[in-house]
């Protein structure tokens, strides 16, 4: 009997646990002597230029606590929409038929896509076209639906809690305001878990719209009760007052063409503004996306390789392997796209830090709620 065949691509931007996923796909699939696995570099550019590798235990052996991907990944290349730079000029182009020609020259039967939003988007649209795909979903941001966390998220919310504990020490000794930029896109989930694990005073997230007066007015309160300090953590992705602009810049190379951050020198200059102590701001960027994975991450990672694994043997595709509670399910693809999970403002996080006086920046809950 001949050996079935999956293909593997690491797809969107990187994040810790990616490897432990590709680990535990080779792992489960060796293990089943009818299972090849073949590698795919770069994401979905791999799959348009058909630029593979097998993997057997021996390349997956040590990639456990490695952050990154042995694969390479990319968030800039979506076949159905490839940037061209040729004689014609640049323009952007549907390869998705290089795509088909890659599976069918590799026999590949199906393919593991470990992925996000724009991956699982991309995956959807090449399951309608026949192909059999089952998608891990990761990103540090958190923001797929259909699954409790991504993989990544926690090992980012890890690295994001002790660059607010660290910066606790330094802004207490300069009695200073710290402002600190997470990522995370239009999801506050960065934000706001390391703002609560880190006891930042003032967590300013895309899903509340706030104002500079409530979070000036906290920081002031602070200093009245002897706090000669403040942190504040800002997602990427905050609504700015006046008009609810997002800081971004659009990048045309890519296929995801906004490019968020600068909101943490616009809070800073904001705040400078209002209140009378010195106002500095840290980007953390990616820093989040690098480093070895979590245990949590390296365990989930292990079991969403894993479920992949048994999905396609099962027969299954066009889905994702999701978490809800102590179980990983089946979600079907086409349920997930277009779909973002954000923050519920009226959720048990964000109600669990008002209670301890997490300033939110909203008028529903200014420092006088808190105080
Ligand atoms: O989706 C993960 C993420 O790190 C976001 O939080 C961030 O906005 C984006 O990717 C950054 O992408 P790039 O590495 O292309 O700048």
């Amino acid at each position: 009997m001949t050996a079935r065949r999956i293909g593997i691509i690491t797809a969107g931007g990187d994040c810790p646990g990616m490897n432990a996923a590709v680990r535990a796909v080779v792992k489960s699939a060796d293990r089943d002597r009818r299972i090849e696995v073949i590698g795919f570099r770069d994401g979905f550019a791999g799959l348009v230029n058909g630029d593979a590798r097998p993997l057997g235990f021996d390349d997956v052996s040590g990639i456990l606590v490695q952050g990154g991907t042995i694969l390479g990944a990319s968030n800039k290349d979506d076949p159905f929409s490839m940037r061209t730079d040729d004689a014609a000029g640049v323009r952007r182009v549907d390869r998705s038929g290089a795509v088909i020609d890659t599976l069918a020259r590799h026999r590949i039967d199906e393919l593991v896509v470990v992925g996000g939003d724009g991956s699982l988007r991309i995956a959807e649209r090449f399951c309608r076209m026949g192909v059999r795909i089952v998608v891990v979903p990761k990103t540090i941001d958190n923001d797929v639906p259909g699954t409790d966390v991504t993989l990544g998220f926690d090992s980012a919310r890890a690295i994001a809690t002790e660059a607010v504990d660290r910066l606790h020490t330094t802004a207490a000794s300069h009695h200073r305001v710290l402002v600190v930029e997470v990522m995370g896109r239009n999801a506050g989930w960065i934000a706001l878990e390391a703002g609560i694990a880190g006891g930042a005073d003032v967590i300013l997230i895309p899903e509340i719209t706030f104002d500079w007066d409530p979070v000036a007015a906290a920081i002031r309160d602070r200093v009245r009760r002897g706090r000669r300090f403040s942190i504040v953590v800002v997602a990427e992705g905050a609504r700015c007052p006046d008009g609810g602009t997002v800081v971004r810049e659009l990048v045309h190379e890519s296929s995801e063409p906004i490019r968020l951050g600068g909101v943490g020198a616009v809070v800073t200059r904001a705040l400078q503004a209002r209140v009378p102590f010195e106002v500095r701001s840290v980007v953390l960027g990616h820093v989040q996306r690098g480093g070895p994975p979590t245990a949590f991450d390296r365990v989930l990672a292990t079991r969403l390789g894993v479920a992949a694994i048994e999905a396609l043997a099962e027969g299954e595709s066009a889905c994702m392997v999701a978490v809800r509670g102590d179980r990983v399910d089946r979600v079907p693809l086409s349920d997930l796209v277009g779909r973002t999970r954000t923050i519920d403002p009226a959720g048990v996080r964000v109600q669990a830090a008002r209670r301890i006086g997490t300033i939110f920046g909203d008028r529903s809950n200014g420092h006088a709620a808190a105080a």
